[in-house]
Formats: structure tokens, sequence, C-alpha cells
């Protein structure tokens, strides 16, 4: 995507060929900085502390924290030493040890000789990969945009709702919730997106309202919970969210509140899809609710916000009583009877085992 007339990728690699650099997303939407990994401890730092986010984006680091790893010894040891570090990072998005166990699978057969350039070569290729799928994620999406238009009279928006960021700062480009967006907006569709700010973490005001602004694609910001007010009122044609995990029968694992908003769609006749990679199906398991780990984050994103003062000083103030408790739980799950469909790179699925199995049967099947 394109920041200031200049094309971007969320994570590439430095022209001296080995070390990588991203988009600090921890200085949005105050800053746009980017920031150098050069070691394992880098990679696994950015992964944590949310320099980088998003399921697919998080696959992606990950990939290239092996290289950087492997630079320093390429022994079976430290190959799964690197693998416990970055596994250890974040435990919801699935895409995360999808992406270290391509590597491994691939690195450990391997001379250590030559494991580091086949690293290198896999990491990018799974760069790439994304990239291609979510453009596909974008085109099959498209069609259900392109039909909800169609109805509109002119000068009427299609009104798509989003949750957190699934954008292109949360994949490696394209994003995966926005990819619809985008290539409508490009392809001259009226589309709005009502931006959830997504507490605690605000990746919807921070990260999502600053994507679309910077592509100029409409949009409102609106608190997380003026979504089911918007939908009685017949405001929201459509939502589209990202997910970290989709277990194999369609349950959806993703930001906090994702689930109070497909109630409300649901309780409002409105669509409400999920756009993911493949690579975010977690195939071994059924029941999203009980064996999907969701991550616990410190209790300081609720009771505190760091934002930027009308001085233009940018600060953290309490804002929740003090001495009161605090709970974070990052993710929720959607159970699959309240998702419309799945937007894949493969096409539009039903959210179920029959459907997801014949669109990737590959995955099921040993290697
Ligand atoms: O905690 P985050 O910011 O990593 O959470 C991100 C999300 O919940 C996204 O919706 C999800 O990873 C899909 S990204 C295409």
């Amino acid at each position: 995507m394109k920041v200031d007339g200049k094309a971007y990728r969320t994570i590439w690699l430095n022209p001296d060929g080995w070390s990588v650099e991203i988009i600090d997303q921890t200085k949005f939407p105050y800053a746009f900085e980017t920031a150098t990994l050069r070691t394992l401890e880098d990679a696994a730092h950015a992964i944590r502390v949310m320099q980088v986010r998003g399921a697919p984006l998080i696959g992606a680091t990950a990939a290239y924290g092996l290289c950087l790893a492997l630079r320093e010894d390429a022994s079976d040891q430290r190959l799964a030493e690197a693998y416990e570090v970055l596994h250890a990072t974040r435990p919801t998005a699935i895409n995360l040890r999808w992406a270290l166990e391509r590597m491994r699978k691939l690195l450990l057969p391997l001379p250590e000789a030559d494991r580091l350039s086949v690293a290198y070569r896999e990491a990018a290729a799974i760069c790439e990969e994304d990239v291609e799928i979510n453009r596909s994620i974008g085109a099959h999406g498209l069609t259900l945009i392109e039909k909800i238009a169609a109805t509109k009279k002119p000068g009427e928006p299609v009104n798509v709702l989003t949750h957190c960021n699934a954008g292109w700062l949360a994949t490696v480009d394209w994003g995966t919730a926005t990819a619809p967006v985008y290539t409508a907006h490009d392809r001259g569709i009226d589309v709005h997106v009502w931006v959830d700010e997504t507490r605690p973490r605000n990746q919807g005001g921070f990260l999502t309202a600053w994507e679309l602004f910077h592509h100029g694609v409409p949009h409102t910001v609106i608190v997380d919970n003026a979504g089911g007010h918007l939908m009685q009122r017949g405001q929201v044609d459509l939502v589209i969210t990202g997910t970290d995990r989709t277990t194999l029968r369609g349950d959806v694992c993703n930001k906090i509140g994702t689930y109070l908003k497909a109630l409300s769609a649901k309780d409002n006749s409105v669509p409400f899809y999920v756009a993911l990679p493949s690579p975010t199906i977690d195939f071994s398991i059924e029941d999203g609710i009980r064996e999907i780990p969701i991550e616990e984050r410190s209790n300081r994103e609720v009771t505190h916000i760091t934002g930027r003062g009308e001085d233009g000083e940018i600060r953290t103030i309490e804002v929740v009583s003090s001495g009161s408790g605090a709970a974070n739980p990052a993710f929720d799950v959607t159970p699959a009877r309240l998702v419309s469909g799945l937007i894949t790179e493969r096409g539009v699925l039903e959210a179920s085992r029959e459907a997801i199995l014949s669109a990737f049967p590959e995955r099921m099947s040993p290697a």
C-alpha cells in the first residue's frame, strides 16, 4: 500500500540481504517509523510488544526471526531454541505456529551449511504468498460488496463495519478484512467503513482509520458499543472482520468484542463475514471456545490509555478509578453458527467442516 506516494509493505529484507525492516506499529497514529530486526530477540520482542501484530504478520515476522537466529548458529539445537522463543511470544494467532512449523519442516532435513539461504528464501516466499492470498480474498470479497452496491440508490454507499485491524498493517500487504474494501474502492464502488475503535489498544482508531485515510476510503470511527445501534437503524450492510484462529468447524477467534458484533449482526439480519488466509485455519481443533488459548494482556491496557494531548505531547493517562481491578482478555470466539461465511483465497465458504475441508483438502492429508 502507498503512504504519501511511496509503496510499502509491513516487513521487508534490507539491502544488506539479512536484516529485516518492519513498520513500528507502536508509534501509530502519531508517527510512521520503521525498526530494524537484527537478532532472534529483536524479532521476538517486536511480536511481543506488538511493533508487529495481526495474525499473518506475526507469522511472517516469526519466519524471519528464525532466519536471524540461524545466522549465528544453524544447528538443530539453535533451530529448536529459536522455535520455542518465537512460539512463546503470543498464544492465540495460529499463523505463528504455522509459519514456524513450515520453516522447521523444510530446514531440519538440510545440512547445516544450506539452512540459512533456504530459510531466507522460505521467509520471503511466506511473505509473497500472503500478499497473493490477500489479493485473492479481495477479489472474492468484492463479489459480496458488489451485490449490495447493486441494491443501492446513486450516492448511497455500501456500509461495512469492521473490528480491530485486519488491514494491510496486520498482514504483509492488502489486509484480509480490508482487502475487499480496498478492491471495491479502487474499482469505483462507493464504500464507507464503520471502524470500531477497539479498546483497549485502539487498533481500529489508531491503525485501521490511519490506513483507510491514507487510501482515501471514506470511514467513520465509532466506539465499540455503537455497532449494534447502527445495525438496528439499518446503517450497516455488512460486517467483515479478520481472525487469529479459525477452527475446522468454522468457529472464529478474533479481537475481543468480535463476538458481540456477530450477535448484533444476527439479531439484525446483517451478514457477518470473516476474511482469512488458509494459514489462519487450525485444522487440529473443532471447538474454538474450549480449545483456543486466549491471550490475557496487561491490565494496564485497560486502566490507562496513551494519546496525544492538545499541546501535541504524547502521554499516558489513567482512565479507571484508582484501586479498581481490571481484566484484559484480548480475543473472543464467535461460534460458526453466527458466521455468514468465510472469505478465503479459494472463495467464500460456509463456516463448516465440510466446506473448509472441501476447499483445502491437502491440509488434512499427510504431506
Ligand atoms: O492483538 P492484535 O492487534 O494482533 O489482533 C489482531 C486481530 O485481532 C486481527 O483481526 C487478526 O489478527 C486478523 S489480521 C488479518
